[in-house]
């Protein structure tokens, strides 16, 4: 397993281009099930999650071409051979439950394994099966699998989720847009990956409206098309490289950032002490003075503060000026960055959903292991930080998430290198 070796350098300067949108990435594939027509999407992320996904699809006997370097995904689902998503693929990312909601509408069946436990939590399905019975669909759990049935097509109905949460949203979104009838999802999710996939499903011919908002209306349309559509820029991409010039000090640039994917996280480092400004090609960071202040973290649902940035804010909170709270609500087990942080001398404790991160002044380089994507992309931040060498392991989880994270960082002055695995 390769690792990666980061040497504390200083400030950063310079440029980072921030990639398509993993998240939004991965519900836009699934959506190409929808149709006969071929869907291609553009400025895709370069990642280990999308080969995956590309994977997934090709087992249900859809054709993806990867084109331009892996920036184009040119997709087809007309003749699919099989409608079961395997344990083998769901297991190692649960975005692979993504299928559910298309195939069902489309063909009426899926049968889609349970994603089992990740590192994070428990993430259980039910907001996804409760939705889909509500549009008419029959759902058992056999063998861990899903097995899904829609004989009669599926008919549109009001539901109210009982949390906002993206998969279900996306799931009950994508099936809705070929139902008979109206749809109404209240307490959907909003996040900007949600307001992408709208967008690509309107192009598609999808009648829908209320996308970022709490409540979805869909009206079911016989057919939809083909269409191309550009992937929305990575928010959480784009949020961890913020933190680089807030953490070395410097001035960076993110090119084709935009304030209102980060809005609340934005006003979180202002509040820290960490300036944020648009400019044409993106959002320039810099720290306002020498050291940042502690700031109090609640993750929530989209506007609030991003969970999948939780662990990369803590790796700031190490070296700041105070004591923070971080309160992960979204997940039960998103804390696992901190004793690796510990490792490197931050002063962290943590007591079920909270975390209190009390700074110190300087972090050490020390020998460190990533266990989940956020985190171990807050293990380099830590490192880009510290006095000395920090060598993170298992890096595997690194390239699900952030393309050439080395070649990113060292474009921007940083002491970086892959070293590659026994
Ligand atoms: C999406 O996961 C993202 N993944 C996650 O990003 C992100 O952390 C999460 O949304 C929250 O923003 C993709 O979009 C591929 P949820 P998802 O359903 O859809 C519970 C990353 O690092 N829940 O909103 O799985 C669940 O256990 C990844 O890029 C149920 O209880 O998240 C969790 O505690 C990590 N029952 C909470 O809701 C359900 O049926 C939020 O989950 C579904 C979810």
């Amino acid at each position: 397993m390769d690792s990666i070796l980061v040497t504390g350098n200083g400030p950063l300067n310079g440029q980072i281009p921030i990639a398509g949108a993993k998240n939004a990435c991965l519900t836009l594939m699934p959506a190409t099930l929808l149709s006969e027509e071929p869907l291609t999407l553009t400025n895709a992320p370069r990642l280990s999650d999308i080969i995956t996904m590309t994977a997934l699809l090709r087992s249900l006997g859809a054709e993806v071409s990867s084109l331009q370097d892996g920036q184009v995904l040119a997709m087809s689902s007309h003749d699919l051979t099989s409608h079961t998503a395997d344990y083998e693929i769901v297991r190692k990312m649960r975005a692979s439950n993504l299928v559910l909601g298309p195939l069902l509408a489309r063909f009426g069946e899926a049968v889609v394994s349970l994603p089992g436990g990740c590192a994070i939590g428990a993430r259980p399905m039910d907001l996804h099966v409760e939705g889909l019975e509500a549009l008419g669909a029959e759902i058992e759990l056999k063998d861990g699998y899903l097995h899904a049935k829609a004989p009669g097509g599926l008919k549109g109905a009001v539901h109210e989720m009982r949390f906002a949460s993206v998969g279900a949203t996306e799931n009950i979104v994508m099936a809705a847009t070929l139902a008979k009838g109206t749809t109404v999802l209240k307490n959907a999710a909003r996040e900007p990956e949600i307001v992408d996939l709208v967008g690509c499903l309107r192009k598609m011919g999808a009648q829908i409206s209320g996308e970022g908002n709490s409540t979805i209306e869909i009206q079911g349309v016989d057919r939809l098309h083909g269409a191309t559509h550009q992937v929305v820029t990575d928010r959480i991409e784009l949020g961890t490289y913020m933190l680089a010039p807030a953490m070395c000090g410097g001035e960076v640039e993110l090119l084709g950032g935009r304030m209102s994917l980060v809005e609340s996280f934005a006003a979180k480092l202002d509040a820290a002490g960490v300036s944020v400004t648009e400019t044409k090609k993106g959002l320039k960071v810099s720290r306002k003075n020498g050291r940042v202040s502690a700031v109090d973290v609640v993750t929530e649902p989209f506007p609030g503060f991003p969970t999948d940035l939780q662990a990369q804010m803590m790796a700031l909170m190490c070296t700041a000026e105070g004591t923070s709270v971080l309160e992960e609500r979204i997940f039960e087990n998103r804390f696992m960055h901190a004793p690796e942080l510990v490792r490197m001398g931050a002063n962290i404790e943590v007591h079920g959903g909270t975390a209190t991160v009390t700074g110190v002044d300087q972090l050490k380089g020390a020998p460190v292991m990533a266990t989940d994507l956020r985190a171990s992309v807050s293990l380099i931040l830590a490192g880009l930080a510290a006095e000395g060498e920090t060598t993170v392991s298992r890096v595997y989880h690194l390239d699900r998430g952030y393309e050439h994270v080395v070649r990113k960082l060292e474009g921007v002055g940083a002491k970086i290198e892959r070293i590659k695995g026994q």
